[in-house]
């Protein structure tokens, strides 16, 4: 299964992408975590993207493909993957095309999770992410049994940079002006399914695995 998890920020592509990918028997390919990975690593890669993603503007074309590259040739994902935050503008989704073409494959599916802005200004406001092992929580709808630490791990749970309120209304506005053309994008190509990413996570899992029948 070669998967791309389209949506706004919050929509839930991380918390969906990592529940289905055992099912799937392929990794969760985010290239939000690779980069933050990156900052804090600080590699080249790292510091330059390091302010346009603390700011929520998109990292270069180039870089994003260069890093997904690496990462789709690693061994576990030769068979399939869960590409979630990539692409994210038609460029990204024409290097993509590329990336598969040398490996004589294409994708399989592209899921659009449509979720509102109130919503979205929900979630993310009440994100928390595991520092060591990036499992995802929430506040009020995903909470950790013992507060401020991960039940995966016990790493300690953080608030990102980018989920301050102005950096979430620019995030949304880029992904309107440069992501959201890639619905018709895909649909002109056949591969889109639409989900209706609000309500419980329960049931919107229900619709990504029904979507992926
Ligand atoms: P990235 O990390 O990809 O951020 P994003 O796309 O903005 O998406 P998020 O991770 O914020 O949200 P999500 O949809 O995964 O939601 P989640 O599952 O966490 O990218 C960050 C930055 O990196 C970008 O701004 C850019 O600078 C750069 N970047 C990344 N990729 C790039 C690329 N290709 N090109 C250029 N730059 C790039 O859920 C959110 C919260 O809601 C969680 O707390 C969760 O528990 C909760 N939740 C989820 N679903 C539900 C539900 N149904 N009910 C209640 N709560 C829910």
């Amino acid at each position: 299964m070669m998967l791309v998890l389209l949506g706004p920020p919050g929509a839930g592509k991380g918390t969906h992408a990592d529940a289905i990918r055992a099912g799937l028997g392929v990794p969760h390919v985010s290239t939000g975590a690779m980069l933050r990975m990156a900052i804090e690593a600080g590699s080249p890669a790292g510091q330059k993207a390091k302010t346009l993603v603390e700011s929520g503007d998109l990292v270069p074309d180039d870089l994003m493909a260069e890093m997904v590259r690496d990462r789709l040739d690693q061994e576990d994902a030769r068979g399939g993957f869960i590409l979630d935050g990539y692409p994210r503008n038609v460029g990204q989704a024409r290097d993509l095309d590329g990336i598969l073409a040398k490996r004589t494959s294409r994708l399989d599916r592209v899921l659009s999770l449509v979720v509102d802005d109130d919503e979205i200004v929900r979630r993310l406001s009440g994100r928390r992410t595991c520092e060591e092992c990036g499992a995802l929580y929430h506040v009020v709808s995903a909470p950790p049994k013992s507060e401020g630490r991960c039940d995966r791990c016990g790493g300690a749970l953080t608030h990102r940079a980018d989920d301050r309120p102005d950096v979430i209304a620019h995030r949304l506005s880029v992904y309107r002006a440069q992501t959201e053309p890639l619905v018709a994008f895909y649909r002109g190509r056949g591969l889109l399914a639409e989900v209706d990413a609000a309500g419980t996570l329960d049931a919107v899992r229900q619709r990504v695995v029904g979507a992926l029948r």
